[in-house]
């Protein structure tokens, strides 16, 4: 049981702000209901068990202090068999690679390589030929009225560069994009019982699309990522099966992993531009600020706003006592505008001294994509601003009806 000196009306205004959050006008604009969760405290009790946490400095700790461990399947199973974590989706995630701790983290992260060197410069041709064919076929849809950006680019061009990278049948990605937004329910901050049937159904699925895959690129191995880390794993296990069980975790949340978080990564940066549209004008003059652009879009508004961890032992954080097994939601949407670490917040400034953030998690969990996330807002950006410079928002988009996991459902442009 976590200790909760405080009031009993801050745990029922606890319980009222996450049935905010949690709808489609509460997604719309999240951050004046973290404002009063901040209001709260650094730290607070969750109505439902664990902690919230909201200040930066904190999350950014327990983040990078490896006492803080992964709810990892031995976690899961201790939850008992009614629980979400019992949902078979929850238990095909507890072996993905963010569900293991050291020493199994160790070894998947090492045979998983990284987005470095090689990869991401094969990586990049398909993504600036991808950016440019997208782009093109959204100014021919402009040209007969409006456009939905989400669409017409944000969803395609994450699945076209992991795709290549997987090699992907270019006819299997739009199915996988579906199942993906699918299966991400399973890893939200509260799933109801249908999202999770949901998910339940669509890793069932995901998991046959993938083993097929890793048995085909078994038999017909070529040069890429899958038939490399085929090769990898045989190397260090013998059995042919085990080696393809753990080809097919990568792969799985290989894609997962890249998918929506990407997509919102870069229509949340899209609706920044047409929302301060004096912004065209200085990207395409300046090209040297689209890094700090991209950056700054993840602190002010990042794709996960949740990540979770379970404390390894008793401890004390915020100055509330928890004890083992209990879980902390660290609130990152929240903790980047966290007052205590960046002036002025809830300003959207590309020209801040620093837009540190944690949109990618921070110590050995630290996002494996992050240069592919970054390369891909990039070029979008640098292409967009040249190519469309016109373009204007038809109407506010809206929102998926979550916690952790942002989804913009459309963002409706057009030409000036
Ligand atoms: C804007 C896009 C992205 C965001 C915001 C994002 C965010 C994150 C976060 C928050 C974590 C850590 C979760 C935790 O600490 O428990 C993570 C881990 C991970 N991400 Fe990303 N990600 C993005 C894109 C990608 C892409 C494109 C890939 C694929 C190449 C990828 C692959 C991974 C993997 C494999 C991990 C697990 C790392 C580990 O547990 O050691 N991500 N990501």
């Amino acid at each position: 049981m976590v200790v909760d000196a405080r009031p009993s009306h801050d745990r029922r205004s606890a319980v009222s702000l996450f049935a905010r959050l949690r709808t489609a006008e509460g997604q719309t604009d999240p951050f004046p209901l973290y404002t009063e969760l901040r209001s709260m405290g650094p730290v607070v009790p969750a109505p439902w068990g664990g902690l919230l946490v909201s200040s930066f400095d904190i999350c950014d700790q327990v983040l990078r202090d490896r006492t803080w461990l992964e709810p990892d399947k031995h976690w899961r199973d201790k939850q008992g068999p009614r629980t979400r974590w019992n949902a078979p989706s929850s238990q095909e995630m507890s072996n993905t690679l963010p569900a293991l701790n050291p020493p199994d983290h160790t070894l998947v992260r090492r045979m998983a390589g990284t987005f470095g060197g090689a990869a991401l410069k094969r990586v990049r041709r398909t993504i600036i030929r991808a950016t440019d064919q997208l782009l093109t076929s959204l100014a021919d849809q402009l040209h007969h009225g409006e456009a939905d950006f989400v669409a017409a680019v944000s969803d395609e061009l994450p699945v076209a560069a992991i795709g290549d990278w997987l090699a992907l049948p270019t006819a299997d990605r739009s199915r996988l994009v579906k199942l993906t937004h699918d299966q991400v329910f399973t890893q939200e901050l509260l799933p109801t019982a249908s999202q999770l049937a949901l998910s339940d159904a669509a890793t069932a699925e995901l998991r046959t699309y993938f083993m097929d895959l890793v048995r085909e690129r078994r038999r017909r191995p070529a040069e890429d990522v899958v038939s490399l880390w085929i090769r990898a794993w045989d190397t260090i296990e013998p059995d042919r099966d085990k080696a393809d069980q753990a080809v097919y975790y990568l792969a799985l949340f290989v894609l997962l992993a890249a998918l929506e978080t990407t997509s919102t990564l870069l229509s949340t940066m899209v609706l920044r531009l047409l929302e301060q549209p004096l912004m065209w004008d200085l990207l395409a003059a300046n090209p040297t600020f689209v890094p700090a652009f991209v950056e700054e879009t993840l602190r002010f508004d990042p794709p996960t706003h949740v990540i979770s961890r379970v404390a390894a032992g008793d401890r004390t954080v915020g100055g509330i006592e928890i004890p083992q097994d209990a879980m902390v939601h660290l609130m990152v949407g929240a903790a980047h505008r966290d007052p205590a670490r960046h002036t002025n917040p809830d300003r959207f400034d590309p020209q801040r001294a620093k837009s540190d953030h944690l949109a990618f998690s921070n110590g050995i969990h630290y996002c494996l994509g992050a240069p592919l996330a970054r390369l891909e807002a990039q070029t979008l950006l640098h292409h967009l601003v040249r190519r469309l410079p016109r373009l204007t928002l038809a109407r506010r988009p809206s929102w998926a009806p979550r916690v952790a996991f942002r989804r913009l459902m459309n963002l409706d442009v057009a030409h000036a």
